[in-house]
């Protein structure tokens, strides 16, 4: 499925760009909680809770490809033309485990306003879901 998706996409990951670690602590700031939880993901619980609650959207065009997220700009998925105003806002941060884990644990409060609506509140279940993501292989360009 991720497939179909590949001839949409421009050679995303060559856009990769560094971020001042000052630019993750401004996010991290305003969001009370602890950005990063001590847990260790599991991939295989990961990849189920990915198949039932994330694939439906993020293996189609409604939703940008996860495919080598860690790492990349956010909203910078070049053939996903759906990103709201709220993410193109946070482009200046990468993906990392980090802001993944912000981002999961409450898209409105990382972007308000964001189309991404689906939350994850069990730390665990996001320990393992980013763990999953992370064994996705970058989109071919
Ligand atoms: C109902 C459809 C839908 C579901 C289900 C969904 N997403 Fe999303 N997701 C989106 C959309 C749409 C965006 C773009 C949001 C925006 O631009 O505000 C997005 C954006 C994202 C991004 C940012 C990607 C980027 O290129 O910056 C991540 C990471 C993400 N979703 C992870 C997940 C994970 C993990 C799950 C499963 C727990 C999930 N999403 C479930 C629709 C969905």
């Amino acid at each position: 499925m991720e497939r179909e998706m590949a001839g949409l996409r421009g050679c995303i990951m060559a856009a990769v760009i560094a971020i001042a670690p000052a630019s993750i602590a401004q996010v991290a700031q305003p969001l009370a909680a602890p950005p990063v939880e001590a847990l260790t993901g599991d991939p295989d619980a990961g990849a189920e809770f990915y198949a039932t609650e994330c694939k439906g959207c993020h293996a189609v065009s409604i939703a940008p490809t996860l495919r080598g997220v860690i790492g990349r700009p956010v909203a910078s998925v070049a053939g996903f033309s759906g990103y709201s105003e709220a993410l193109k806002a946070k482009a200046a941060l990468a993906w990392t485990p980090e802001t993944l884990d912000i981002f999961l644990k409450g898209p409105m409060d990382f972007a308000p306003g964001t189309l991404m609506t689906k939350a994850i509140e069990d730390a665990q279940v996001r320990a393992d879901v980013i763990a999953y993501i992370a064994t996705l292989p970058p989109p071919r360009s």
